[in-house]
């Protein structure tokens, strides 16, 4: 036994202030114990366990005479006791010193069943019977007779252990042992057919007292003290064989339990060996190593319950022991649920709370009468167990998984630094949305809770590798819409019931209030913007306030929930006419040029742009920043133009979550159409043309570059033609381009491409893969920034193919590539990205002329550059490097965008039929969704360039006009250098 554990146990012998004197040598409590005690420990019924407040006297008096075996002693060094329910059986003898009497002894030991059975009853009396016929002969020498007892003067009609050992093997040849007859004598005092005076469980083949237990109970002038009848002499000389057969089957199971009931240290190599091969047979260990089960034989204990109805431990206690079912079976029960399932023997419980270092997700109530548990407790479990605990752990509520969970490596680091704490927790693989909910509650939101424990505690909550809480924050929209979320918070928070214990219930509505506020501020507008949570939080702010009142550790939430309103108020605020999320309306230029950035009519913007001017900011972030856009927003309104069969439109202006059916009706009534049997369809540069279903929504900003949105009969969409205007410029830009410095370039593609990624919710990259339509939500921004990409790739492609001199060209190839290295620099990948697609595209990659005449340094940077782009091993280059970047960084979004649609289309997200979640899937798109956080975790704060012509270049780059149609790029170029032959 460790110093340690001797330790605490002394504590909690002092703790429980139970009594420990004997009475002479026999190890007799002061007290005897009574089976009508044995029960005080017990809930009445699953949904009210009657607990008692956490005071130690009163343990004192409930838990000597309660109906476990031994009492607390595991090491725990929380210094709270723990409740009632859980005292009764937190227990162990485990370590209990010989000869060490008090609430550990063995003296204190508990039936294990309420009352004999009829069978044992029967077998006692034969043998009793028996015994009386053999010694009416010579009542001197009689083996049941009154004798004197130490310290308690005559005892009547007692036996003496060794005395019975002798009886029996005399009895029939089929007694083959001294051994064998004691495992049989075992049997009845098992069952309280005979009672050891010193109340020890474990028949000894000693000097030792025991009485039948009709003689025990008083009945003095019983049948210990006539002699028997001639009949039932031979009704039991009838059945003596039966019962010598019977007590032999059962002798092993008897001695197993007798040995399992003897403090660990006592314990024998037999003993060992004994319980090994027991442990060997029980399904919940199957899967443990043969050196793990052997060092289990070491330290399991043996708990029963003679009881139904007994409470092992209540929901939201500490976890302090983990449970194999022997005999009997349990019943799992969840606040507000009531019992969720039945556990049978072989199975076991317990294990979460004590690898999840997280409260009891369950109270455990005895179904049955003399229920038997093996029992290891947390020390022990977190040295043997805890790592090699079964690595799928699947629980089920009312016969049908509800929640999957998976043990992986918890936190390595912090396992390397505090050896004595596990490397493993679980993490959920799949579960139903409102069990994932819960358990997310239960084990990842209880601050207060872990805070007052071992600083060697897990704390996934803040610890990287954990990402429970996030990935439910990050994609809950997938599978548990808000409405549903506030419904289950709001049951969460209002758990109390007038039986529920004080710090169960505080701990609970703490743990909602937390959940919210990491809620609100890591997913921030959109939680806003779903208005239903408006009253949620109204609501459960008041609620706080008013339980802050009675249960005053609440206080500190009833603060993060001001800091809640506060949030929304100025979100409200923000949403007011002139505020800063007040509707805005914003435009996609007609015409010819493309168009990458919308403008949006922004009178609070202009404002705040002009009072910042006038307050004398003048370099050239600041001068950029005024124009810093804010996202598109669902609600906002957006003008377009929307084109029939014979190039006429009408200019709709619609909010951007239209969806297709309406704008196709809104134009068809604007452009006089009939409204039967019309499609969208958006026509692009190439003639490609796609019709839009009417669910979509977002339409005018996934146009590509230069697409066009028409409306046409359906069976008329072959007429619709491509507008002259979606070929692109006839002319390059290549004069202008050289007066400006790449520097400079790249420093305002770099902030409008911040600006356009900041836009970017994690929250549409979902919409992306999954469809905006399911969430009704738009994915507006991101379609800005890809398309900012292509216009990027297209802008390169177009002014090396527009230019129509081989000098120019290779400037143009020289000013492009010098281009991504500055953006390169400025760790914005997108944009290299689209720069070294754009001289990779084929229109440019085949002017061997002006490659030819590229200095070579440049043409090896070039090379360079391509390498990192290069797809090949899953982008394994980029990915290399991009590992090794710090924020600000903006990210390859496309490959972004292509990992969560490989995650989307490559795993399931319902697993079954019933809506079991696919949470690992979640977990992989919450990962990608956190690169985007990560990104723009750190502000870009660039050096500006030496401004030189800084209006033009920023006019320039927000106005790019491209050529997207490949076919044309690929003929102007094979006109510029025409193939050899
Ligand atoms: P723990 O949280 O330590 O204590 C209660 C135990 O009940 C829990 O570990 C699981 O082992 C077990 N259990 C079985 N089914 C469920 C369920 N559906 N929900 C929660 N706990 C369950």
């Amino acid at each position: 036994m460790s110093k340690d554990r001797q330790g605490s146990q002394e504590n909690n012998n002092s703790n429980n202030g139970r009594s420990s004197s004997t009475s002479g040598g026999l190890g007799i409590p002061s007290r005897e114990p009574s089976l009508g005690d044995t029960n005080v420990n017990c809930a009445k019924s699953p949904t009210s366990p009657q607990r008692q407040e956490r005071n130690p006297s009163v343990v004192s008096t409930t838990a000597v005479d309660g109906n476990v075996l031994t009492a607390s002693g595991n090491g725990r060094s929380n210094p709270s006791p723990p409740s009632n329910a859980q005292q009764s059986t937190a227990p162990s003898n485990a370590g209990q010193p010989s000869g060490q009497t008090g609430p550990n002894s063995n003296s204190q030991i508990a039936p294990l069943n309420l009352s004999p059975s009829e069978r044992a009853m029967m077998m006692g009396k034969v043998l009793k019977t028996l015994i009386m016929a053999a010694s009416s002969a010579s009542p001197a020498s009689a083996l049941i007779r009154d004798r004197k007892v130490p310290g308690r003067g005559t005892v009547r009609h007692c036996l003496v252990g060794t005395e019975m050992v002798d009886w029996l093997l005399g009895l029939s040849p089929e007694v083959h042992s001294r051994a064998q007859a004691s495992a049989m004598w075992q049997v009845l005092l098992d069952e309280q057919v005979i009672l050891a005076l010193s109340k020890e469980h474990q028949f000894k083949d000693k000097f030792v007292f025991y009485r039948f237990h009709e003689d025990a109970e008083g009945r003095g002038d019983g049948p210990a003290g006539r002699k028997p009848g001639q009949d039932a002499v031979r009704d039991a000389q009838q059945k003596k064989d039966e019962v010598i057969s019977t007590l032999t089957q059962l002798a092993p199971d008897a001695v197993l339990k007798a040995i399992l009931r003897k403090p660990t240290h006592d314990r024998s190599p037999d003993d060992l060996e004994i319980i090994y091969e027991e442990l060997v047979h029980i399904r919940a260990l199957s899967h443990l190593s043969t050196t793990v089960k052997r060092e289990l034989a070491n330290i399991i204990v043996f708990e029963s319950h003679p009881r139904a109805e007994t409470v092992l431990f209540n929901q939201g206690d500490e976890g302090v022991s983990w449970y194999v079912i022997l005999k009997g079976s349990v019943n799992v029960v969840i606040h507000g649920k009531g019992v969720v399932t039945t556990l049978q023997d072989g199975d076991d419980f317990g294990q979460l709370a004590l690898i999840n270092n997280a409260p009891r997700a369950a109270t455990i109530i005895t179904r049955e009468d003399g229920c038997q548990f093996l029992r290891v407790d947390k020390d022990d479990f977190n040295r043997i167990l805890r790592d090699v605990e079964a690595n799928t752990v699947r629980l089920k509520e009312h016969g049908r998984d509800v929640l999957v969970l998976e043990k992986v490596s918890a936190n390595p680091s912090a396992a390397h630094r505090h050896s004595a704490s596990s490397h493993y927790k679980y993490t959920v693989m799949a579960g139903m949305p409102q069990k994932m909910l819960e358990h997310l509650l239960e084990t990842r939101l209880d601050a207060r809770h872990l805070s007052v424990r071992d600083e060697d505690i897990i704390r996934p909550y803040s610890s990287a590798t954990d990402m429970f809480l996030d990935d439910f924050l990050l994609t809950h929209i997938m599978f548990m819409p808000t409405h549903q979320l506030i419904t289950e918070l709001m049951r969460n928070y209002r758990i109390e019931s007038p039986t529920q214990d004080k710090e169960f219930v505080v701990a609970s509505k703490s743990r909602v209030v937390n959940f919210v506020y990491q809620w609100v501020t890591s997913i921030r507008d959109p939680v806003f913007d779903e208005t239903i949570t408006h009253s949620f939080f109204e609501q459960l702010h008041s609620e706080v306030h008013a339980d802050a009142r009675l249960y005053h550790t609440l206080r500190e939430e009833a603060a993060m929930l001001d800091h809640v309103q506060e949030l929304l108020g100025e979100y409200r605020a923000a949403r007011q006419q002139g505020g800063s999320l007040a509707t805005l309306t914003w435009t996609l230029p007609a015409g010819g040029q493309s168009v990458v950035l919308f403008s949006a009519v922004n009178a609070a913007a202009t404002a705040a742009a002009s009072n910042r001017k006038g307050s004398g900011e003048s370099n050239a972030a600041s001068a950029f920043s005024v124009e810093k856009r804010r996202p598109i927003r669902a609600d906002d309104d957006i003008i377009f133009r929307v084109y029939c069969a014979d190039h006429t439109y009408c200019t709709l202006r619609q909010p951007v979550n239209a969806t297709a059916e309406t704008i196709k009706l809104n134009a068809a009534d604007k452009l006089g159409l009939r409204h039967e049997e019309l499609v969208l369809a958006e026509i692009k540069s190439n003639g490609e043309k796609s019709v839009i279903a009417d669910t979509e929504v977002s339409i005018a900003t996934c146009l590509s570059i230069n697409g066009r949105i028409f409306v046409s009969p359906k069976d008329h969409l072959d007429a619709m033609t491509v507008l002259p205007d979606q070929e692109g410029p006839s002319d390059g830009t290549c004069n202008e381009l050289e007066m400006f410095s790449t520097r400079e370039l790249a420093y305002y593609i770099t902030l409008i491409d911040w600006d356009l990624f900041c836009s970017v919710h994690e929250y549409e990259l979902l919409y992306h893969v999954a469809g905006a339509q399911p969430f009704r939500k738009i994915k507006s921004n991101l379609d800005l920034f890809l398309r900012r990409f292509n216009e990027i790739q297209y802008w390169v492609v177009t002014e090396i193919c527009l230019a129509n001199t081989l000098g120019k060209r290779v400037q143009l190839l020289r000013k492009f590539i010098k281009l991504a290295a500055y953006c390169k620099e400025f760790q914005n990948l997108n944009a290299f990205f689209a720069l070294v697609m754009g001289l990779s595209n084929v229109a440019v990659s085949r002017l061997t002329q002006t490659w030819e005449r590229l200095p070579s340094k440049l043409r090896k940077m070039f090379t360079e550059f391509d390498g990192l782009i290069e797809p090949s091993r899953n982008h394994r280059a980029y990915r290399i490097a991009v590992g090794k970047l710090q924020p600000p960084i903006l990210p390859f979004m496309p490959l972004l965008l292509k990992d969560m649609t490989f995650t989307h289309e490559g795993n399931r997200t319902l697993l079954d039929s019933a809506g079991l979640i696919n949470f690992e899937k979640m977990h992989m798109l919450a990962q990608t969704m956190r690169t985007l956080r990560y990104c723009r975790s750190r502000q870009l704060l660039l050096q500006p360039p030496t401004p030189r012509s800084e209006q033009e270049v920023r006019n320039y780059i927000r106005n790019l006009r491209v050529i997207d149609n490949q076919r044309i790029l690929t003929g102007l170029s094979q006109r510029l250098e025409p193939k050899r032959a």
